[in-house]
């Protein structure tokens, strides 16, 4: 814990030195405009998707039935990935959707699965304009440290052939031009992000995927430990932000 503190510190003095945009803010002017148009915001569709699939009663309990309304999942899309119960690795919040899933099927679903990233989509838009608030549970609060110290490690670290690391192009060249995209400070803001090159939505998980690609480095696995030491560092950097809910990108 000794080192998360100055690294918290410094955080919360550099947020109130300038205000911290999220990825919508560097949205081309058409984009941001499809987002606001009811009916024509290919994410909408996606919503409904989880929503059905949040009832759905078919392969035995429905999620509703134990959790209730979806906005009851607002402080978990607050707060993680967390520990896992027997200690060893994060857990996202797509992590736990496939797991309750899977819990009485038959034929498994993977995290990629259409049927995850729409159960994503639902609870974040029901988690949109709550506050990030990230903190480790007192009993994994050892093995949490320890997983943000690697995430923390790798951002700041260079990879593949462009020998670049995240933080070269996410803090030190936010706004620059980059092929056809703006880049943004990368805070986990959005998500998950329906992105015209995907024409679907994609998670933290994948948009990372595609980061580690475009620097031409080797791709993690799907659900790659790194991937989630990652996506907690995010989170710990964007700490007090608010979440926007699912967004469009291009
Ligand atoms: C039989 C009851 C039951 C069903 C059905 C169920 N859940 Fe859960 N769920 C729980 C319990 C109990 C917990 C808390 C324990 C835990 O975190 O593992 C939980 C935890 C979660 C969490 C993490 C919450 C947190 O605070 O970290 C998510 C996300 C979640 N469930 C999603 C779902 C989704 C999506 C479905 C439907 C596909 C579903 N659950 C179906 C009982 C259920
Ligand atoms: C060569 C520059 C470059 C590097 C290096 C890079 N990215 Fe990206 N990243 C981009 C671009 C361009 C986008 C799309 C525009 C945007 O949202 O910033 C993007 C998007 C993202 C987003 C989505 C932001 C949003 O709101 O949609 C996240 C999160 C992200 N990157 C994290 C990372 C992480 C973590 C690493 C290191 C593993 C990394 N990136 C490495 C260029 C880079």
């Amino acid at each position: 814990m000794k080192w998360l503190i100055p690294f918290l510190i410094a955080c919360s003095l550099c947020c109130q030195a300038e205000e911290r945009q999220s990825g919508n803010f560097f949205l081309s002017p058409d984009l941001r405009q499809l987002g606001f148009e009811k009916g024509a915001n290919p994410i909408e569709i996606w919503i409904d998707i989880g929503q059905v699939l949040w009832r759905d009663s078919s392969n035995g309990k429905s999620c509703e039935s134990c959790h209730g309304a979806m906005s009851n999942l607002k402080d978990a899309v607050r707060s993680l990935p967390q520990i896992s119960r027997d200690g060893t690795r994060l857990e996202n919040l797509e992590d736990k959707i496939l797991f309750y899933l899977n819990a009485s099927r038959e034929k498994k679903l993977t995290l990629d699965s259409d049927e995850v990233v729409a159960l994503s989509v639902a609870i974040q838009q029901n988690a949109k304009d709550s506050v990030i608030q990230m903190q480790p549970q007192l009993q994994s609060q050892r093995v949490w440290n320890e997983q943000l110290k690697a995430g923390t490690d790798l951002f700041y670290q260079r990879m593949g052939r462009m020998n670049l690391s995240c933080s070269q192009c996410h803090d030190q060249n936010i706004g620059k031009n980059l092929r056809a995209d703006v880049i943004s400070p990368a805070y986990p803001t959005g998500f998950p992000v329906y992105r015209m090159a995907w024409q679907k939505p994609g998670t933290m998980d994948r948009r990372l995927r595609a980061c580690y690609f475009g620097v031409q480095a080797k791709v993690p696995d799907v659900g790659d430990a790194e991937l989630r030491q990652l996506e907690l560092f995010l989170k710990v950097r964007a700490q007090g932000m608010v979440l926007d809910g699912p967004s469009l990108r291009r």
